[in-house]
């Protein structure tokens, strides 16, 4: 299993040449640029009747079923999934694995319409006051056909516990997609929830933003989401602003389709929030919602960072869609105005972790930070700042407009690794001073881990995590 996951399809000659070959890597002042390249193909969205989009049998089948953490620590699940039928039961039914006694929660169920689409029967029931490292077993779809699946409640919120992050974003629905997401499951190193970047389905890509399109990924990922907690972060892509066909409520597809537990954090808009889950304290920020000062997000995150205990969560990450730190020509500087707000207060915080997408390609950075420009004193180049957190763009999930393969020349110092292929990510938080994150490129069905580090804790244990700078 661990030799396939190096090896994988990829004969070994070439490997070497993938690791040592100097050809390979083009070192610059900046850090690594990997000129591998797996394929020059387009990626295709994958057909409508692909297996992967099929729909269960039986009369008004549960279908797109996904989960997420439903509470600020992890003891409440929220289940949601659609009937097409008929509105059927929006009742979940429960049990623990070392229970015969079964729960019953209720949810609710609600429709809405894009354009000229009419979803199905959207159903969203938060289950609560689950045991902490226990796995339930939960049946949908109460009087019609039933469907049954489980999920692994995570431990306990406290400084030293183990926890796995898979990292994924940007993925759309193409067979790349389905590479991501398989080589996700086959890692050896298992994730335990996906921290999702934004930009789900792509349905916007499609004439009249096709809402047909979110319910095909729906049932894509639900291979995944059903049995693990995906943590939600919203793109451009997932806006579905559309005026020109009377559409101009933002994010409304998204935002009937997948709930978070933001009022938990005392967020009053699904789009930012932050949840405790293990030894990790995750902030939720939207690229595309208001940040200047005074806005409700500037406002909730100010709060928010203070509210941050170290003691409690060692780990302080981010997620947002548009990145900051970033050398591809593809949406370059798209992220600029919302560092200029938020980057002091990430600093001062020593975040830890970054993590964007956007930019259909890989990208780490070293720990930089460029806060001290104020307008006059020409202060404006990043620094080396051990307080600052590391920025890592991982927009490169697979999706229908394909990679974003033209970086900036020369790579400019803070970037230390960029890469212009499909992948996902792990993080490995092994306790309160040490996480082992790694990059994963696209194989046929197994990964190639193609960049990793050792991260060190900003507030525990702020030794030089890099590998590049000296
Ligand atoms: C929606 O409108 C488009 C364009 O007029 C059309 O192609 C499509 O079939 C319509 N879909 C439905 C569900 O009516
Ligand atoms: C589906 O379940 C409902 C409620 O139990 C029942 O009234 C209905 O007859 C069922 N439909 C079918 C086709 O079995
Ligand atoms: C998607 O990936 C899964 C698992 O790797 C595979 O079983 C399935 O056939 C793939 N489907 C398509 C359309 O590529
Ligand atoms: C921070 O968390 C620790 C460990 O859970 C706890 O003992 C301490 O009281 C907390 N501090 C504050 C200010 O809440
Ligand atoms: C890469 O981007 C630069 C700057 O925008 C542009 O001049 C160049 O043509 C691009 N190269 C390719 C191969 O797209
Ligand atoms: C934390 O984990 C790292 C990596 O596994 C290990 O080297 C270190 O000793 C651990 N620290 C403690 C306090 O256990
Ligand atoms: C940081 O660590 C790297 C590798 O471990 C080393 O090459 C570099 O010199 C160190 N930089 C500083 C500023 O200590
Ligand atoms: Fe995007």
């Amino acid at each position: 299993m661990l030799g396939m996951r190096f090896y994988g399809h990829f004969p070994l000659a070439f490997l070497w040449i993938l690791i040592a070959g100097s050809e390979t890597f083009l070192l610059s002042k900046g850090g690594i640029t990997s000129t591998f390249i797996r394929n020059e193909e387009k990626s295709l969205d994958m057909p409508l009747e692909s297996d992967v989009f099929r729909v269960s049998s039986g009369y008004n089948a549960p279908q797109q079923v996904h989960i997420t953490q439903g509470d600020r620590t992890g003891k409440a699940v929220i289940v949601s999934w659609v009937t097409e039928d008929e509105p059927g039961s929006s009742t979940v039914v429960y049990w623990s694995e070392d229970s015969s006694n079964k729960l019953e929660a209720r949810g609710k169920v609600s429709t809405y319409k894009y354009y000229n689409y009419t979803s199905g029967y959207i159903h969203h029931c938060t289950i609560h006051n689950l045991e902490f490292n226990t796995k339930y077993y939960y049946k949908l779809g109460i009087g019609n056909t039933t469907r049954t699946f489980w999920f692994i409640v995570p431990p306990k919120v406290g400084p030293n516990v183990p926890y796995t992050f898979g990292i994924i974003g940007d993925l759309g629905q193409t067979y790349d997609s389905n590479r991501t997401l398989g080589n996700y499951e086959m890692n050896p190193v298992k994730g335990q929830s996906v921290l999702f970047l934004g930009d789900l389905s792509y349905a916007d890509e499609y004439p009249f933003h096709d809402n047909l399109r979110w319910d095909t990924w729906g049932r894509f990922i639900e291979r995944s989401a059903a049995y693990q907690p995906w943590i939600w972060t919203t793109g451009n892509h997932d806006l579905d602003y559309a005026p020109e066909i009377g559409e101009t409520k933002p994010f409304k597809p998204f935002l009937n389709r997948y709930h978070v537990p933001f009022k938990s954090s005392k967020s009053t808009k699904p789009l930012w929030y932050s949840i405790k889950r293990a030894s990790a304290y995750i902030i939720i920020l939207s690229s595309y919602s208001a940040y200047g000062r005074s806005t409700p997000q500037y406002k909730w995150l100010r709060k928010e960072l203070r509210k941050v205990n170290r003691s409690e969560t060692p780990w302080l990450i981010v997620l947002m869609h548009a990145p900051w730190y970033n050398s591809n020509i593809a949406h370059y500087m798209e992220g600029e105005t919302m560092r200029v707000v938020f980057e002091p207060f990430f600093v001062q915080s020593k975040v830890d972790i970054v993590f964007a997408g956007h930019v259909h390609a890989y990208e780490r950075s070293e720990r930089v930070s460029n806060i001290v420009y104020n307008i006059v004193n020409g202060k404006c180049t990043p620094v080396y700042d051990q307080s600052a957190p590391v920025y890592i763009t991982i927009g490169d999930g697979g999706n229908v407009q394909g990679l974003a393969d033209n970086f900036t020349e020369p790579q400019p110092a803070y970037s230390a690794f960029r890469e212009a292929s499909f992948g996902h990510a792990t993080l490995e938080i092994m306790n309160q001073t040490h996480a082992f994150y790694a990059w994963h490129r696209n194989g046929d069905i197994y990964s190639f881990q193609a960049d990793s580090l050792w991260l060190y804790n900003r507030y525990w244990y702020p030794m030089n995590d890099s590998t590049t700078i000296n």
